[in-house]
């Protein structure tokens, strides 16, 4: 068993493959506090980590200190207002507007497999789980019910352990069982106090172009976060924090991490108290937060994805990889390679008609590419983005003959057809807005501000839902369409709904998520075999919320390859190999303006979805002609990339001249090593590089090499690369046990 409570003890045990987690009851008033989280300890009483033994003891013992007590112990989900100054997990304000709320342990129950999250992405035991049809082996739950009599309200906190991939999700159910209505005011999704060992702070930041950049720092005294109250995960801040020993690194030490399976406003916190412990917190960001509880509703919050590792980033790394992969991304690609792309958007951006697509379609299935995707400016007058969206009609002046025609003639070319929306959108200039005006989130009095010339619908409201589930069901019905590329290029502002009372204008950009989630629930559940890609002008919405929805994400409108080794490289920091948008496009990029060798732009995009982003039709010959090429080691490799385990082995981001990573099957026999190197040096002998993720035991030949080599030479002595004249020139190695 997975989760046992031990009674004597007062201990609820949580055990993964590698690691254990420990939280335990306390005192008469049923605190619920933590114990231990980390590497995998027999069961046991470590009842004393609490230090209810040491001054100034338990209320019970000594109520007269009782707020020093509740601002040291450490907590599993702390309340608010009540003597604990450190982070609060939960807030509520009653009728009367009081703040407390205490979270005191009442009852627990034990339960094979996993509850749904209403409404929101989770992880799974397993799809067939989802099915009610079983499944349940793979996970366990514990769920602590507790209590605030005062208010009325009880807060279930929820924690599922999946063992073989060493992760403990958490979500937390808040009821009202009183007889008044209450606002919550926060409602984080997990808090974990721990003993500080020197720990620092790694979080991804960025910007459009230069999305998820790792970042490490320092943890002082006080408060330090990252967050998003634009609307979406976002390209600034991502909801992710990893808490790492200051020694750690990719292959060793201590690394606790959280995650959050969210599309919306995030914090992720790291509070470093006066005893120095670190409090870390995740949830749905407080800021413009504020939901109406009526007497006997609930309020789920979304689900935390915690892992720790005792062996270095990596550790982290695969383990989420594995989790993601096998509890969370849904549906018939997940497993499955995906079709070779050719998307229009950097090959003609808005100036495309029927011809121009069918001609690079052409071009593209004589090379072996295999799906069409036609992206922005398709519908309504759309020749740039000042116009039409929300009118998804389409322009028959530029697709001439009429959709069906044209993915017909792309399907006779035997390739599938892709289509773009932005469902969430409407552009000032357009028949939707001037029909309902009041569709758009605005705040009475002010004028909204515009972003890339558009508004956001108010996707909180069921008609809206409505019409644009109708508007893209339609266009899907109406030909043999096979991929969907979700956008959505604006951050929201001006927080304001026509539809929702005064006391509700708190709860819209949590609804508008959960607007968003229930309508990408709807197109997966009517086309189950779509392949549905989001993206955010780039990568914005790349989060764990998302790829419950949609197996692969576009990762960054920035394509250049040397610019993408340090996006994939944060971006693989936490995702699959297999769920990220990459494609090989044209040169001077059109971003960075930097020209990089095709074979590199080939070499950087294998190691994601693999596709091509450019005019098929423009390019030189020699380029055109490396294509084939490079769409057979698609074919060749992906299935490894795809489900492998993933080591990074040097990161240009912080050596500024050369990356390195390996995909490495789960067997150990085959694995494919990616090198690129950014920089070329004057006067430079080879470089030693050492491998990763290898049975030492098993003997490997790497393909164009004679020789064969030990797994345990290749990881502790290495290979040596020639060093190349010139700068940024990719390579590949495979390799495969003899
Ligand atoms: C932003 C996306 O990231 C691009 O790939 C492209 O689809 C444009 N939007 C279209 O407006």
């Amino acid at each position: 068993m997975a989760i046992v409570y031990l009674e004597k003890e007062k201990l609820f045990w949580i055990d993964t493959k590698h690691t254990s987690y420990v939280l335990g009851i306390v005192d008469e008033e049923q605190f619920v506090s933590h114990v231990y989280y980390g590497k995998k300890i027999r069961r046991q009483d470590i009842s004393y980590l609490t230090r209810t033994g040491e001054k100034p003891y338990v209320p019970s013992k000594n109520n007269r200190e009782r707020s020093a007590f509740l601002d040291t112990l450490p907590m599993e989900y702390a309340g608010n207002g009540l003597g604990d100054y450190r982070e609060s997990s939960i807030s509520v304000r009653t009728k009367d507007g009081h703040e407390g709320v205490a979270v005191a342990f009442e009852a627990y129950d034990i339960k094979k497999g996993k509850p749904r999250l209403k409404g929101l992405p989770a992880t799974f035991c397993s799809e067939e789980d989802m099915q009610g049809s079983g499944g349940e082996e793979t996970c366990m739950t514990l769920t602590l019910h507790c209590r605030d009599n005062v208010l009325g309200l009880s807060i279930d906190l929820l924690y599922s352990a999946f063992e073989e991939e060493d992760v403990i999700t958490r979500s937390v159910i808040v009821r009202n069982t009183g007889e008044n209505a209450v606002f919550l005011t926060k409602v984080f999704s997990a808090s974990l106090d721990l003993d500080n060992q020197d720990f620092e702070m790694v979080t991804l930041h960025g910007s459009w172009g230069r999305e998820r950049q790792v970042e490490c720092r320092e943890i002082g005294y006080g408060k330090q976060s990252v967050g998003s109250f634009r609307g979406e995960s976002s390209h600034q801040e991502h909801p992710f924090v990893a808490l790492k020993e200051k020694h750690a690194g990719e292959d060793a030490g201590d690394v606790y991490a959280m995650h959050f399976i969210y599309s919306g406003n995030f914090l992720a916190q790291a509070e470093r108290t006066q005893h120095n412990m670190i409090r870390l917190t995740m949830g749905i960001h407080p800021q413009n937060f504020c939901w109406k509880l009526n007497p006997a509703e609930e309020f789920v919050a979304p689900e935390a994805v915690l892992t720790y590792s005792s062996a270095g980033m990596g550790q982290i790394t695969r383990n989420l990889h594995d989790m993601y992969r096998n509890h969370l991304i849904r549906g018939e690609y997940r497993d499955k390679k995906r079709p070779v792309l050719i998307n229009n958007w950097e090959a003609t951006y808005f100036n495309f008609n029927t011809e121009k697509l069918l001609e690079i379609a052409k071009s593209a299935s004589e090379l072996g590419i295999e799906m069409l995707v036609m992206d922005d400016g398709w519908f309504g007058h759309r020749n740039d983005d000042n116009s039409s969206l929300g009118d998804w009609q389409v322009n028959e002046e530029k697709i001439t003959g009429g959709l069906k025609h044209l993915v017909d003639e792309v399907n006779n070319l035997g390739m599938k057809f892709g289509i773009w929306f932005e469902p969430e959108m409407v552009s000032p200039d357009s028949k939707l807005y001037r029909d309902h005006p009041e569709w758009a989130l605005r705040i009475p009095g002010r004028e909204p501000a515009l972003s890339r010339n558009q508004y956001a619908l108010d996707f909180g409201r069921g008609d809206v839902r409505e019409y644009v589930y109708g508007c893209m069901a339609r266009i899907l019905r109406s030909a043999n369409i096979e991929y969907v590329k979700w956008d959505m290029n604006r951050q929201l502002s001006d927080l304001g709904s026509a539809f929702y009372s005064p006391e509700c204008q708190g709860e819209i950009s949590h609804r508008y998520v959960l607007g968003l989630y229930e309508v990408q629930e709807r197109l997966t559940r009517e086309f189950p075999h779509l392949l549905l890609e989001n993206c955010s002008g780039g990568g914005a919405r790349f989060d764990p919320g998302m790829l419950y929805y949609s197996p692969q994400i576009w990762c960054s409108d920035d394509t250049d390859a040397i610019e993408r080794l340090k996006i994939q490289e944060g971006t693989a920091m936490i995702y699959p190999l297999s769920t990220i948008g990459a494609h090989v496009s044209d040169c001077p990029n059109h971003t960075v303006g930097r020209n990089t060798p095709f074979e590199t732009r080939g070499i950087v995009a294998l190691s994601g979805t693999f596709g091509y982003e450019l005019d098929v039709t423009k390019l030189s010959e020699e380029e055109r002609m490396m294509i084939p090429g490079q769409i057979k080691k698609y074919h060749r490799y992906h299935d490894l990339i795809r489900r492998g385990d993933y080591y990074r082995i040097a990161s240009y981001s912080s050596n500024h001249e050369y990356d390195c990573y390996i995909v490495v099957s789960k067997d150990k026999r085959e694995a494919l090593m990616t090198f690129v190197q950014v920089l070329g040096m004057p006067n430079c002998r080879s470089r030693r590089i050492c491998l990763k993720g290898l049975n030492p035991e098993y003997n490997y030949q790497i393909e164009g090499r004679d020789e064969t080599y030990g797994g345990d030479a290749l990881m502790s002595c290495g290979i040596l690369i020639e060093n190349q004249p010139g700068d940024f020139k990719g390579q590949i190695f495979y390799l495969l046990a003899q």
